[in-house]
């Protein structure tokens, strides 16, 4: 199939499914096999040798075992590959394993320097200052780059929207000022339905495919779309580390890839109108949301990103005990980590998804982070409404605000 000449929605029911009627099947073939059929014991040994140095299956030869190569993975791997206009992708059983490989890989060059863009998402933050990979991070503003990149860097990494704040890093910028270093961005919160980091010059697009690929809330996982070579050297990874995404999930991910841009269209609809009118409300004193000017000084909406996303962030008038009753009143929006969904989530970042930032680099205590669903938007306003007004009360019991 020549995905680039299919439109984005096309690509997202199609891909990856190319062998299906070969196969003799409509639907996606879920092979849940752990270990496979050897021929002999030469070609046996033949596949292993390839697939567990990042090859691709030999003809007339054999996957071996699960952890190798599957080709339910497989197929999810080809869809998210044509969607990012990458060559490859590489899928892992989280984000975090995919971002574990990513940085793992890099000691095959002996560049263990990454430059890291913050924020970053905590689990990614405390990965890079962890040095459990045997990286060394440099953390650092966009405009800082040029500035951190070392003989011995090896990576520069950033996601764009940021992860809690939704602030917006311009791609094209960091890839000029990385010079060869490559980019990784962080593509969770935009999907490639509004953004595909590749053409933008960034060498490899991350996902928590937990998050909006997947869709459902029901499934952990992660992708790495790349060139072939990395993709070759993530697989190798793979196979010694055993952080393959399990068949079942992969089998989820790529049903759930159909209707991604009905999803993320629909949840940016919401959070237009979500983000509108929490703007309007006395208890909030800041809205974080990519489609405001003031969360999008650089203009990147229309230029990087095709649409500002479904992520909102709020501060609240009232502190860290506005945040905890606002978490606590919410009946429709789950009170959870997590994000993506076609069901609204919200979490304090900084008491939870980044709480092992080092102190100086954590989110606002006053901060909550919600991510939009399907639900129907004035529902969810109206859930917002009966919190805040909760909020409200609170702050009345306790004597900061005049009983109205
Ligand atoms: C932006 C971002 N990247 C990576 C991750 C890690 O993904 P996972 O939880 O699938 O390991 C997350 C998780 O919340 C995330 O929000």
């Amino acid at each position: 199939m020549a995905s680039m000449e299919l439109h984005p929605d096309t690509l997202a029911v199609h891909a990856g499914r190319d062998d299906l009627a070969k196969l003799g099947v409509h639907a996606l073939p879920l092979d849940l096999s752990s270990t496979n059929p050897l021929p002999d014991i030469d070609t046996g040994g033949l596949s292993y040798e390839v697939l567990a140095t990042g090859g691709h299956p030999l003809e007339g030869g054999s996957h071996v075992y699960a952890r190798l190569w599957n080709p339910t993975v497989a197929r999810f791997e080809e869809a998210v590959a044509q969607l990012e206009h990458a060559e490859e992708a590489v899928a892992f059983s989280s984000g975090m394993a995919a971002t574990t490989a990513v940085l793992l890989s890099l000691g095959e060059h002996g560049r263990r320097h990454v430059v890291a863009v913050r924020p970053l998402y905590g689990g990614t933050d405390h990965l890079l200052a962890s040095g459990l990979t045997g990286v060394e991070a440099t953390f650092c503003a966009p405009d800082e780059v040029a500035a951190s990149i070392r003989p011995d860097t090896g990576l520069v990494i950033l996601e764009s929207p940021a992860n809690p704040t939704l602030e917006l890093v311009n791609i094209r910028a960091v890839v000029a000022a990385a010079g060869d270093v490559p980019v990784l961005v962080d593509n969770t919160f935009a999907t490639p339905v509004l953004q595909r980091p590749l053409d933008l010059g960034a060498a490899i697009s991350l996902h928590s495919a937990t998050k909006y690929l997947g869709g459902h809330g029901d499934v952990v996982g992660g992708v790495v779309a790349c060139d072939a070579r990395t993709a070759a050297s993530l697989r190798r990874t793979r196979a010694i580390t055993g952080a393959i995404l399990h068949p079942l999930a992969a089998y989820l991910l790529h049903r759930g890839l159909a209707t991604l841009p009905l999803r993320v269209r629909a949840q940016q609809a919401n959070a237009i109108a979500v983000a509108e009118w929490l703007r309007t409300q006395p208890e909030i004193a800041v809205v974080h949301f990519p489609g405001f000017p003031a969360s999008d000084p650089l203009g990147l909406i229309g230029t990087q990103q095709d649409g500002p996303g479904a992520m909102i962030a709020v501060e609240l008038a009232g502190g860290f005990a506005a945040a905890t009753a606002l978490t606590s009143a919410v009946r429709l929006f789950t009170h959870a980590v997590s994000l993506g969904s076609v069901d609204s989530l919200i979490q304090h970042p900084a008491a939870l998804t980044h709480r092992p930032v080092q102190a100086d680099a954590k989110p606002s205590d006053a901060l909550v982070r919600l991510s939009i669903g399907l639900e129907d938007q004035s529902d969810l306003i109206a859930d917002l409404a009966q919190a805040l007004s909760a909020v409200r009360t609170a702050r009345e019991s306790a004597g900061e605000l005049a009983r109205a």
